[in-house]
C-alpha cells in the first residue's frame, strides 16, 4: 500500500514511521513538515537511520496526491483544511487529530469552534476497532480516537454496553506522560517544569470529555455524563486511567471479570488481567496493547476499572495502523505484534 503521512515530523508521525517500517504491506511515498522540508527522515529521527531514504516535503507542495492511505498527524484545525480535498481526490484518510471525532457540529463548536466541513462529521467513522470494526472496514475517513478516550472507553465499554452502569455516575481519572502534548516546545511541558511533579490540569474543561461521553452514550443508548480529570506525570509516554462507576446491581469480581473476558476475548490488543491484577503503563510501553484490571466486590454497587495504554501507540499511531489493517482486510495485527518494551 502506498502511504502518505502529513505532519510526520511530530511524535505521532514518528510512531507511524517506526511502526510502518516493519509493516510488510506498507510503502511510505510522502511525508510532510513545514519546518523540516528538505531534511531526510533520519536527520529528523536518527533512530530511523537505514529505514527510509525519503525527504520531508512542504505540505504546500503536496498537491492532489492519490495514495491508498493518508495519515494526517496534524493539529486539529489544520487537518480539516486538507482532508476534504484529499477525500475528493479518492484517498482514504485516517485523521489522528480531533477534527472529525465529534458527530454533532454544535458540540464541536462548543469545544473547538466552528467546523469548516461539518458535513463530513457524520461520514467519519470513530476508529476504535473494538467498538466500530464493521464500520471501519468500509470507511473512507477514520477519526482516530483521542488518547485519553481510548483508555477510558476501553475500560468502561463492556459494562456500559450491557447497560449495567448508572449513566450519571462515571468518573474517569487519567494520568498521561508528556508526549501526549506533542513535540512542539512549550514551557509547561519542558523538562524542569515536569520532572519531579505530578498535577491535574484542565479540570472540567478537557476536550476529550465530550468524546468519551459521545462514545459511551452510543454504547448505553442513553445520555452519559462523565467527570473527567486528566493529570500530567513525569514520564515520556503512557496513560493510566482509573474509571469509577456505580452499577445498577452489584456484581462480584468473577461476574465482572467474565463480562470483560467475553467482551474482549477475541480482541488482539486488549488484555484483561487476572482477578486481583491491575495494569502498569510499563507493561504496554511502545506497544498497541491496552491492559485492563477490574475490581468489584459483589456487595456495594461500585466498580473500579484500571486501563493502561501507550498514548502514542494504542492511543494514536498503533491504533491508526490497526484501522488501516481493518480497512484493507489485512490481519489486524500486521506490523503491531511485538511485545511491549517494559524496561
Ligand atoms: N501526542 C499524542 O499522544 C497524541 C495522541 C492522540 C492523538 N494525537 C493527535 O495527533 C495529532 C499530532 O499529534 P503530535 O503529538 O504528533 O503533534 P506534534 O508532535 O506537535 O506534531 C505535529 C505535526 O504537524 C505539523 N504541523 C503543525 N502545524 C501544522 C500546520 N498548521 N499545517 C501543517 N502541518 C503542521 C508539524 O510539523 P511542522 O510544524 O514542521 O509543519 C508536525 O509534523 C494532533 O492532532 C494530536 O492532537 C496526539
Amino acid at each position: 500500500m502506498k502511504i502518505a503521512i502529513l505532519g510526520a515530523s511530530g511524535y505521532t508521525g514518528f510512531e507511524l514511521l517506526r511502526i510502518l517500517a516493519a509493516h510488510p504491506d506498507a510503502e511510505i511515498v510522502a511525508v510532510t513538515s513545514r519546518q523540516r522540508k528538505g531534511s531526510g527522515i533520519s536527520e529528523v529521527f536518527p533512530s530511523l537511520k537505514g529505514f527510509y531514504s525519503l525527504k520531508f516535503a512542504d505540505p504546500e507542495d503536496f498537491g492532489k496526491i492519490r495514495v491508498d492511505i493518508v495519515f494526517s498527524a496534524l493539529p486539529h484545525g489544520a487537518s480539516q483544511d486538507v482532508i476534504p480535498v484529499l477525500l475528493e481526490s479518492g484517498n482514504r484518510v485516517i485523521d489522528l487529530s480531533a477534527d472529525y471525532r465529534l458527530k454533532d457540529p454544535d458540540v464541536y463548536r462548543i469545544w473547538y469552534g466552528e467546523h469548516k466541513s461539518p458535513g463530513l462529521l457524520k461520514k467519519a467513522v470513530y476508529g476504535l476497532p473494538e467498538v466500530h470494526r464493521k464500520k471501519v472496514q468500509k470507511a473512507s475517513l477514520i477519526a482516530n480516537p483521542g488518547c485519553y478516550p481510548t483508555g477510558a472507553i476501553l475500560a468502561l465499554a463492556p459494562l456500559v454496553k450491557k447497560g449495567l452502569v448508572r449513566p450519571g455516575s462515571i468518573i474517569v481519572d487519567s494520568k498521561s506522560g508528556v508526549s501526549g502534548a506533542g513535540r512542539g516546545a512549550a514551557l509547561e511541558t519542558s523538562f524542569v517544569e515536569v520532572c519531579g511533579g505530578f498535577k491535574a490540569y484542565k479540570i472540567g474543561s478537557h476536550r476529550h470529555a465530550p468524546e468519551i461521553e459521545q462514545e459511551l452514550k452510543g454504547l448505553l443508548k442513553e445520555d452519559v455524563s462523565v467527570t473527567f480529570t486528566p493529570h500530567l506525570i513525569p514520564v515520556s509516554r503512557g496513560i493510566l486511567t482509573t474509571a469509577y462507576a456505580e452499577l445498577r446491581k452489584p456484581l462480584n469480581l468473577s461476574e465482572a471479570h467474565s463480562i470483560y473476558r467475553a467482551f474482549y476475548g477475541r480482541e488482539p490488543f486488549v488484555r484483561v488481567l487476572d482477578e486481583g491484577k491491575f495494569p502498569d503503563i510499563r507493561d504496554v510501553r511502545c506497544s498497541n496493547y491496552c491492559d485492563i484490571g477490574v475490581w468489584a466486590d459483589g456487595v456495594g454497587k461500585r466498580v473500579i476499572v484500571v486501563s493502561a495504554i501507550d498514548n502514542l501507540v494504542k492511543g494514536a499511531s498503533g491504533q491508526a495502523v490497526q484501522n488501516m489493517n481493518v480497512m484493507y482486510g489485512l490481519d489486524e495485527k500486521t506490523g503491531l505484534e511485538h511485545p511491549p518494551a517494559a524496561v
